[in-house]
Protein backbone atom coordinates (compact mmCIF):
# COMPACT_ATOMS: atom_id res chain seq x y z
CA UNK A 1 0.00 0.00 0.00
CA UNK A 2 2.97 2.66 0.75
CA UNK A 3 4.84 2.45 -1.91
CA UNK A 4 8.09 5.01 -2.13
CA UNK A 5 6.84 6.77 1.09
CA UNK A 6 10.13 8.60 1.19
CA UNK A 7 11.68 11.22 3.75
CA UNK A 8 14.19 12.23 5.66
CA UNK A 9 13.16 13.86 9.09
CA UNK A 10 16.01 15.77 11.16
CA UNK A 11 16.26 15.31 14.66
CA UNK A 12 14.01 17.97 16.75
CA UNK A 13 11.80 18.60 13.36
CA UNK A 14 7.80 18.13 14.36
CA UNK A 15 6.63 17.06 10.94
CA UNK A 16 2.80 16.00 10.07
CA UNK A 17 1.21 14.01 7.88
CA UNK A 18 -1.66 14.65 6.81
CA UNK A 19 -3.81 12.51 4.00
CA UNK A 20 -7.57 11.12 3.41
CA UNK A 21 -8.53 8.23 5.58
CA UNK A 22 -7.14 4.90 4.52
CA UNK A 23 -4.35 6.67 2.81
CA UNK A 24 -2.22 4.69 4.92
CA UNK A 25 -0.77 7.25 7.53
CA UNK A 26 -0.93 4.92 11.18
CA UNK A 27 0.86 2.09 8.79
CA UNK A 28 2.81 4.25 8.21
CA UNK A 29 3.51 5.26 11.95
CA UNK A 30 3.64 1.09 12.84
CA UNK A 31 5.97 0.87 10.16
CA UNK A 32 8.56 3.49 11.80
CA UNK A 33 7.86 2.29 15.42
CA UNK A 34 8.40 -1.07 14.31
CA UNK A 35 5.39 -2.15 15.49
CA UNK A 36 4.74 -3.49 11.82
CA UNK A 37 7.16 -4.99 9.25
CA UNK A 38 7.15 -3.83 5.55
CA UNK A 39 7.70 -6.06 2.51
CA UNK A 40 10.73 -4.12 1.34
CA UNK A 41 12.25 -0.66 2.38
CA UNK A 42 13.74 0.60 5.19
CA UNK A 43 13.15 2.77 8.43
CA UNK A 44 16.50 4.19 9.74
CA UNK A 45 16.64 5.76 13.27
CA UNK A 46 19.76 7.50 13.95
CA UNK A 47 21.93 5.83 11.28
CA UNK A 48 20.40 2.85 12.50
CA UNK A 49 17.96 0.34 10.30
CA UNK A 50 15.65 -0.54 12.23
CA UNK A 51 13.47 -3.04 10.03
CA UNK A 52 16.92 -5.25 10.13
CA UNK A 53 16.37 -5.45 14.32
CA UNK A 54 14.56 -9.29 15.18
CA UNK A 55 11.04 -8.32 16.90
CA UNK A 56 12.63 -8.23 20.65
CA UNK A 57 15.41 -5.70 20.09
CA UNK A 58 12.67 -3.74 18.06
CA UNK A 59 10.71 -3.59 21.07
CA UNK A 60 13.18 -3.24 23.21
CA UNK A 61 14.03 -0.34 20.75
CA UNK A 62 10.67 1.38 20.26
CA UNK A 63 10.30 0.93 24.20
CA UNK A 64 13.36 2.88 24.85
CA UNK A 65 13.48 5.54 22.10
CA UNK A 66 9.86 6.15 21.33
CA UNK A 67 6.63 7.56 22.55
CA UNK A 68 3.17 7.37 21.09
CA UNK A 69 -0.24 9.80 21.63
CA UNK A 70 -2.97 7.43 20.36
CA UNK A 71 -6.14 9.23 19.62
CA UNK A 72 -8.41 7.32 22.03
CA UNK A 73 -5.63 8.28 24.65
CA UNK A 74 -5.07 4.46 25.71
CA UNK A 75 -4.44 4.80 29.19
CA UNK A 76 -4.71 1.80 31.56
CA UNK A 77 -7.82 2.30 33.64
CA UNK A 78 -6.87 0.36 36.54
CA UNK A 79 -3.91 2.29 37.41
CA UNK A 80 -4.40 5.74 38.36
CA UNK A 81 -2.51 9.02 36.62
CA UNK A 82 0.78 8.44 38.32
CA UNK A 83 1.05 5.16 37.58
CA UNK A 84 0.12 5.37 34.18
CA UNK A 85 3.14 7.43 33.62
CA UNK A 86 5.22 5.63 35.56
CA UNK A 87 4.76 2.35 33.90
CA UNK A 88 6.96 3.68 31.07
CA UNK A 89 9.69 4.12 33.35
CA UNK A 90 9.58 0.97 34.65
CA UNK A 91 9.46 -0.83 31.59
CA UNK A 92 12.71 0.93 31.28
CA UNK A 93 14.37 0.23 33.95
CA UNK A 94 13.83 3.28 35.83
CA UNK A 95 11.88 3.15 39.74
CA UNK A 96 11.71 3.67 42.85
CA UNK A 97 11.50 7.20 44.39
CA UNK A 98 13.50 8.18 41.40
CA UNK A 99 10.17 6.83 39.05
CA UNK A 100 8.03 8.69 41.01
CA UNK A 101 9.67 11.83 40.79
CA UNK A 102 10.31 12.01 37.42
CA UNK A 103 6.67 10.98 36.50
CA UNK A 104 5.20 13.63 38.88
CA UNK A 105 7.27 16.28 37.70
CA UNK A 106 6.58 15.47 33.78
CA UNK A 107 2.52 15.66 34.90
CA UNK A 108 3.23 19.33 36.73
CA UNK A 109 4.57 20.43 32.59
CA UNK A 110 1.36 19.33 31.77
CA UNK A 111 -0.97 21.15 33.88
CA UNK A 112 -1.68 17.99 36.19
CA UNK A 113 0.50 17.60 39.02
CA UNK A 114 -2.75 17.97 41.04
CA UNK A 115 -3.91 15.21 39.85
CA UNK A 116 -1.97 12.55 40.39
CA UNK A 117 -3.52 10.23 42.23
CA UNK A 118 -6.90 10.71 40.17
CA UNK A 119 -8.50 7.63 38.17
CA UNK A 120 -7.39 7.86 34.69
CA UNK A 121 -11.38 8.02 33.99
CA UNK A 122 -12.86 10.80 36.05
CA UNK A 123 -10.63 13.07 33.80
CA UNK A 124 -12.04 14.94 30.97
CA UNK A 125 -10.49 14.37 27.29
CA UNK A 126 -8.17 16.86 27.11
CA UNK A 127 -6.93 15.63 30.67
CA UNK A 128 -6.77 12.20 29.93
CA UNK A 129 -4.78 13.22 26.35
CA UNK A 130 -2.37 15.56 28.53
CA UNK A 131 -1.66 12.40 31.02
CA UNK A 132 -0.95 10.66 27.44
CA UNK A 133 1.34 13.25 26.59
CA UNK A 134 2.89 13.04 29.75
CA UNK A 135 3.85 9.17 29.56
CA UNK A 136 4.72 9.38 25.99
CA UNK A 137 7.44 11.98 26.75
CA UNK A 138 8.66 10.95 30.46
CA UNK A 139 11.45 8.74 29.40
CA UNK A 140 12.85 11.04 27.11
CA UNK A 141 12.48 9.21 23.78
CA UNK A 142 14.08 10.86 20.71
CA UNK A 143 10.79 10.36 18.88
CA UNK A 144 7.46 11.01 19.75
CA UNK A 145 4.82 9.39 17.49
CA UNK A 146 0.97 10.56 17.64
CA UNK A 147 -1.89 9.39 15.64
CA UNK A 148 -4.68 12.28 15.48
CA UNK A 149 -3.90 13.51 19.04
CA UNK A 150 -7.09 15.46 18.71
CA UNK A 151 -9.20 13.90 16.76
CA UNK A 152 -11.05 12.83 19.85
CA UNK A 153 -11.25 16.48 21.57
CA UNK A 154 -13.74 19.21 20.73
CA UNK A 155 -11.91 22.36 18.93
CA UNK A 156 -11.32 24.43 21.97
CA UNK A 157 -10.12 21.53 23.85
CA UNK A 158 -7.76 20.23 21.00
CA UNK A 159 -6.58 24.36 21.02
CA UNK A 160 -5.14 23.83 24.94
CA UNK A 161 -4.19 20.50 24.25
CA UNK A 162 -1.57 21.13 21.23
CA UNK A 163 0.90 23.27 22.08
CA UNK A 164 1.37 21.20 25.50
CA UNK A 165 2.53 18.56 23.15
CA UNK A 166 4.24 20.64 20.73
CA UNK A 167 6.07 22.76 23.55
CA UNK A 168 7.03 19.64 25.90
CA UNK A 169 8.32 17.84 22.85
CA UNK A 170 10.87 20.75 21.09
CA UNK A 171 11.72 21.46 24.88
CA UNK A 172 13.00 18.41 24.54
CA UNK A 173 14.75 18.63 21.50
CA UNK A 174 12.59 15.43 20.19
CA UNK A 175 11.43 14.69 17.07
CA UNK A 176 7.76 14.87 16.42
CA UNK A 177 5.54 12.84 13.99
CA UNK A 178 2.16 13.63 14.08
CA UNK A 179 -1.04 12.29 11.71
CA UNK A 180 -3.57 14.92 11.72
CA UNK A 181 -7.23 15.66 9.71
CA UNK A 182 -6.89 19.00 11.62
CA UNK A 183 -5.25 22.24 9.26
CA UNK A 184 -4.41 24.19 12.02
CA UNK A 185 -2.37 21.28 14.07
CA UNK A 186 -0.45 20.65 10.34
CA UNK A 187 0.01 24.55 10.31
CA UNK A 188 1.95 24.18 13.51
CA UNK A 189 4.64 22.16 12.57
CA UNK A 190 7.70 22.84 11.14
CA UNK A 191 7.02 20.89 7.87
CA UNK A 192 3.92 19.25 5.92
CA UNK A 193 3.92 15.90 4.42
CA UNK A 194 0.88 14.44 2.49
CA UNK A 195 0.42 10.93 1.97
CA UNK A 196 -1.13 10.37 -1.14
CA UNK A 197 -1.24 7.20 -3.44
CA UNK A 198 1.45 5.63 -1.41
CA UNK A 199 4.05 8.41 -1.41
CA UNK A 200 4.97 11.41 0.85
CA UNK A 201 4.96 14.59 -0.61
CA UNK A 202 6.30 17.59 0.76
CA UNK A 203 3.62 20.36 1.29
CA UNK A 204 5.32 23.18 3.13
CA UNK A 205 8.59 23.96 5.06
CA UNK A 206 8.01 26.86 7.65
CA UNK A 207 11.06 29.40 6.87
CA UNK A 208 11.64 29.47 10.67
CA UNK A 209 12.48 25.19 10.98
CA UNK A 210 15.40 24.87 12.93
CA UNK A 211 17.27 21.81 11.95
CA UNK A 212 19.43 20.52 14.10
CA UNK A 213 22.35 17.81 13.57
N1 LIG B 1 -1.84 -4.80 8.82
C1 LIG B 1 -2.49 -4.49 7.68
N2 LIG B 1 -2.42 -5.33 6.61
C2 LIG B 1 -3.04 -5.05 5.48
N3 LIG B 1 -3.75 -3.93 5.27
C3 LIG B 1 -3.85 -3.05 6.29
C4 LIG B 1 -3.22 -3.28 7.54
N4 LIG B 1 -3.50 -2.24 8.34
C5 LIG B 1 -4.24 -1.39 7.63
N5 LIG B 1 -4.47 -1.87 6.39
C6 LIG B 1 -5.21 -1.21 5.29
O1 LIG B 1 -4.36 -0.19 4.82
C7 LIG B 1 -5.10 0.95 4.47
C8 LIG B 1 -4.56 2.16 5.23
O2 LIG B 1 -4.88 2.06 6.60
P1 LIG B 1 -4.43 3.12 7.67
O3 LIG B 1 -5.08 2.73 8.93
O4 LIG B 1 -2.96 3.24 7.68
O5 LIG B 1 -5.06 4.46 7.07
P2 LIG B 1 -5.13 5.90 7.70
O6 LIG B 1 -4.56 6.83 6.70
O7 LIG B 1 -4.52 5.91 9.05
O8 LIG B 1 -6.70 6.14 7.80
P3 LIG B 1 -7.54 6.97 8.92
O9 LIG B 1 -7.37 8.42 8.58
O10 LIG B 1 -8.95 6.52 8.68
O11 LIG B 1 -7.05 6.60 10.27
C9 LIG B 1 -6.53 0.64 4.75
O12 LIG B 1 -7.13 0.26 3.53
C10 LIG B 1 -6.47 -0.52 5.73
O13 LIG B 1 -7.61 -1.32 5.61
MG1 LIG C 1 -5.30 6.18 11.00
Amino acid sequence: MLDHADARIRNGEAVAVIGRSGSGKSTLLNLISGIDQADSGVVEFDGRDITALAEPARTLFRRAHVGFVYQFFNLIPTLDVEENVRLVLELNGVRGLEARRRSAATLAEVGLGDRLHSCVDQLSGGEQQRVAIARALVHEPALLLADEPTGNLDEETARQVLPVLLSLTRARGATLLMVTHDTALARSADRVLELREGRLNELSARATAVSRP
